[in-house]
């Protein structure tokens, strides 16, 4: 990987702790065996879908990660521009260090990820700036009610960005970057107003619980991604596959139902979407992609899980992602 440094790859790479639930999430998914269905004639495939009213030519989203611009020089741009190329979306992180203006002028569909912050009149300022630029929902993450330990980077000393290098969308009108302040005060009552106060699909991020799962579809939440930030916040957490199928039943299919953490190929993916998920999120992945040749690295990288998705479906005997079901999963 080009360029990236050491100490920024452990950023990347790491997980809290002892890694255990960075770990968890990869091994679930290799953990699962596919039954695939034989003599279906389905063709070509197809693996257009639609979430919250946006289109994706495949259910893969990019979610949503700091400091773009540590991988690479055009940070969240580069990024952007493989989210238009690829026709999927791109999750825009609070911690982007591009402003989401530039990052919008891509063309690139784009949901924004918030960490409600306690200041409510910077935070309506900040909703309305990217509404203005355009993003279609907002993905209010959940799971950091404190800031996370990352062990790697107690031992290289990485604390935030270096000098010229900004959150650039946590600016507020006086031209100040604000720190992102996580809330241990957060609870539902935040979530309401928070939905109250914007037009926009609001997308819950870092759902485990299935009794959290089913307060989401009652105080009105648009989707849920299950994730544990990428075993980046409580060490020792379920892995997101193991939490899919409760998350999943407590839903009810009344909300669509995302997940990330660790997927890493195509069947990976077929497993999320046969036990019921709508759509993936990856990580990681794309970090390598971009750090490795920006905008192209990354457009590879999302082009590599398509071409792995359809080759896997079509092993697995199905047309389209909703052809896939439950008992194709042992
Ligand atoms: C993240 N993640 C994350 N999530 C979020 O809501 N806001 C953020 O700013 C970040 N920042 C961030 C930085 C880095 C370096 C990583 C690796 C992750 C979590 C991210 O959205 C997602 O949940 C995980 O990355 C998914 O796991 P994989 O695909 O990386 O294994």
């Amino acid at each position: 990987m080009t360029g990236l440094d050491p100490v920024h790859r452990d950023f990347f790479a790491g997980g809290a702790g002892e890694e255990r639930t960075l770990r968890a999430n990869e091994d679930a998914w290799a953990r699962r065996r596919i039954i695939p269905r034989v003599l279906r004639g389905t063709g070509p495939r197809d693996l257009r879908t639609t979430l919250l009213g946006t289109d994706l030519s495949m259910p893969v989203l990019i979610a949503p990660t700091a400091f773009h611009s540590l991988a690479h020089p055009d940070g969240e741009v580069a990024t952007a521009t493989a989210a238009a190329a690829a026709g999927t979306a791109m999750i825009v992180s609070m911690a982007a260090t591009r402003p989401i203006e530039q990052i919008a002028a891509t063309g690139a569909t784009l949901w924004f990820q918030l960490y409600p912050q306690p200041d409510l009149t910077f935070q309506d300022a900040l909703l309305e700036r990217v509404t203005k630029a355009g993003v279609k929902a907002l993905v209010v993450t959940v799971d950091s009610p404190v800031f996370s330990h990352g062990r790697r980077d107690l031992r290289t000393g990485f604390t935030d960005l270096p000098p010229g290098l900004a959150c650039e969308n946590m600016r507020d009108d006086t031209g100040v970057v604000r720190d992102i302040t996580m809330d241990d005060t957060l609870s539902w009552a935040h979530l309401d107003r928070l939905r109250a106060g914007t037009g926009l699909p609001v997308v819950l991020k870092g759902i485990l619980h299935p009794a959290d799962a089913l307060l989401a579809v009652e105080h009105g939440a648009d989707a849920v991604i299950v994730s544990n930030h990428g075993g980046r916040q409580l060490d020792g957490a379920i892995a997101t596959l193991d939490a899919l199928p409760a998350v999943l039943a407590a839903a009810g299919g009344r909300i669509p139902v995302l997940i990330d953490g660790g997927i890493r190929t195509g069947t990976d993916i077929l497993v999320a979407l046969a036990l019921g998920a709508k759509a993936v999120a990856v990580g990681r992945p794309v970090i390598w992609g971009l750090a490795g040749g920006g905008a192209h690295g990354v457009q590879e990288k999302l082009e590599t899980l398509r071409a792995q998705l359809d080759h896997s479906l079509a092993l697995a005997g199905a047309q389209r992602p909703a052809d896939l079901s439950p008992d194709l999963i042992a």
